[in-house]
Order: C-alpha cells, then structure tokens, then sequence
C-alpha cells in the first residue's frame, strides 16, 4: 500500500510489530503470558481465586478467554469472565480486581490482557493496518496488609463511539436480503482520536495523582498505553518526566490494544527498571471512548 517506514516511525515511533499465527489464539498467548506471571508471582494455579480476561479478541462469546486460560492452567472453579473495555480493558480488569481483593471476594486474581487487533484490520487501510500488533501480558493482584494500589481512575465518554469502532460480523437477521458478510474491520478516525486521548490522558493523569493526594515528583515511572509516541511524549511532559521514566514497548509491538500496559509493565520490571516500592502509574485509552488510570505502589 501507499506507505513508508520513514512515514510510520516518524507519526507513531511504531518500528516492529508482532503478529499472531492462526494458532496463536486469545486463550493461546493469554495462557502463556498467565503462566509467566504466576512463576514471576511464585503461585500455583490452586492460589488463583479469580481470572479477569480483558480483550476483544476472543473467539467465543462463551466460553469467555478467561475460562479457556483457566482451564488450560488447571485454575480450579475460579471466578472467571472476559472484560471488553478496547484498549483501555487492563484498567478495568485492574479495577475489578482491586475491588475484589478489597472487599474479600477474592485473595489472588489473575488479570489477562491480550489482543490480536492486528487480524481486525483491512489489509488495505494504511490508517489502521500499520498500527496494531498482537500480544498478550497478564500479572497477579493479591491481597496485602501495605496497601499498593494507591488510586484508580475509570471513566468513558460513549458520544465519541463512532471515532474508533470494530463491528462484529453480522450474522442472521442483522444481514439484509443478499448482503455478504464482510468489512466487520477496525475503524478509526485517526487524527480525531488523536487529540482526544491526549486531552483526555493528560486530565486523568493529574486526576489520578490527586486521588491518590501525590504529585508528579513522587512518581517512578509512567506506564502508559502504546498507541503512539507523540501521545506518550505529550503525557509524560504533562508529569514533567523525563522519558528514561516513561516504559515504551511500541517501537517493538505496536499498539497491542489490551495488552499494551501488562506488557510495558512487564518489560520495566524484567529489566530491572521497576523495582519493588516504586510508585507507577499505569493509564490506557480506547475505543468507546473509554479510559482508565491506576496509580500503584509495586
Ligand atoms: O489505541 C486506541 C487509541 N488509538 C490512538 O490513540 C491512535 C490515535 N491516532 C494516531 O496515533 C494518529 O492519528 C495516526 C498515527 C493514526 C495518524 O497520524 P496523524 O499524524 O494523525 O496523521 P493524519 O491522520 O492526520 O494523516 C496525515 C496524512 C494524511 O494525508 P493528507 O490528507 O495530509 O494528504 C493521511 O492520508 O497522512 C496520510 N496517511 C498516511 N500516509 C502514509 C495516513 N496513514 C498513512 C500511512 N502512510 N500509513
């Protein structure tokens, strides 16, 4: 298609992106990511109280990706479902599971999030094909007696729906006499989105911050969705940070919707940047629209 690297980098600082096999399910690289984070937590699957899928990427309505994760884990009947909240999914699933652990439903619960947007987009739109790839990263909430989850921040603005829209494909009755079952792709009007996450994300940020009675300096590290690095840069400058504390994976996986933030987080602490006690502030933006904002002592 009509397109460039140099056009690519220099819009969205996307350098690679990972794109999944047919095999490679939702509940495929949601298992694998799982497991990591529970060697990385030191659990076995029998401590798991609950499993929170965020994703819009997975095969069956039911059973949910979250049951197939558990299942694939020998995860014995925890509470499990998917949560479909576009990009922004982790900070919900993260939301839920706080929530959760605090008013005692649950001791541990695994949050999944994983995508594969990559395969939602036509292969001859060069506003979406160039951005999304596939992933999955998942980590584990329990509960503690130091509190670690210092705030959280949800909100949606559902008037902005039709910016960033992915339909599923009509079947029975949705189809009209000889209409045939295609275009259900990822739409966005790029530019509009644009302008609203980085209004939005700099509100939330601040936001986040207050609710938690902090300010910019006390923050380690931002962990922020991977949709593109001006979005990132102008959030960062808001928390007049430096971008050496700013995780970015996106030059590597594009943007990977759901999974985006557990995979930043991810990255951060298996190099070694994230260390324990450090205050994060983890934010994401999508679809909807609909955003979420957690500020976490790790
Ligand atoms: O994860 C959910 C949230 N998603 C986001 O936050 C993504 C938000 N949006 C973006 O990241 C950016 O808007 C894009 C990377 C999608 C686009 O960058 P932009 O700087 O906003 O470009 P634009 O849409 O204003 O397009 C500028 C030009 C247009 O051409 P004209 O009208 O100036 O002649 C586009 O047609 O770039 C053209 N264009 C491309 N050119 C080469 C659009 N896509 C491409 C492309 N290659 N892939």
């Amino acid at each position: 298609m009509e397109t460039s690297d140099t056009w690519i980098v220099e819009r969205t600082g996307i350098h690679e992106r990972r794109i999944a096999a047919p095999y490679e399910t939702a509940a495929f690289m949601g298992t694998k990511a799982a497991a990591q984070a529970l060697e990385a937590a030191g659990l076995e699957p029998s401590s798991i109280d609950a499993v929170i899928c965020a994703t819009t990427s997975g095969q069956n309505a039911f059973p949910s990706t979250a049951c197939e994760i558990a299942l694939a884990l020998g995860i014995k009947a925890p509470i499990a479902f998917d949560v479909a909240a576009a990009c922004a999914g982790f900070s919900y699933a993260y939301s839920l599971a706080h929530n959760m652990i605090l008013c005692g439903q649950a001791q541990h619960v695994l949050i999944v999030g994983v995508d594969s947007l990559s395969h939602a987009c036509a292969n001859t739109d060069r506003t979406t094909i160039i951005l999304f790839g596939d992933g999955a990263g998942a980590c584990v909430l329990g509960a503690s007696e130091e509190p670690g989850t210092l705030a959280i921040k949800l909100s949606s603005d559902p008037s902005r729906g039709d910016l960033l829209k992915l339909p599923f494909p009509k079947r029975g009755q949705d189809l009209a006499p000889g209409e045939t079952n295609d275009g259900a792709y990822l739409y966005m009007k790029g530019n509009d989105v644009f302008k609203h996450a980085v209004t939005i994300l700099a509100s939330l940020v601040k936001d986040t911050l207050q609710e938690a009675g902090m300010s910019e300096d006390e923050l380690d590290f931002l962990v922020p969705h991977q949709a593109n690095l001006r979005i990132i840069t102008a959030t960062a400058r808001k928390l007049k940070l430096d971008m050496s504390q700013v995780i970015v994976t996106l030059d590597k996986q594009g943007n990977t919707s759901a999974a985006s933030v557990p995979l930043a987080l991810d990255e951060g602490i298996r190099q070694g940047r994230i260390q324990r006690g450090h205050n994060l502030l983890l934010e994401s933006f999508g679809g909807g629209f609909v955003w979420g904002g957690a500020l976490v002592r790790y």
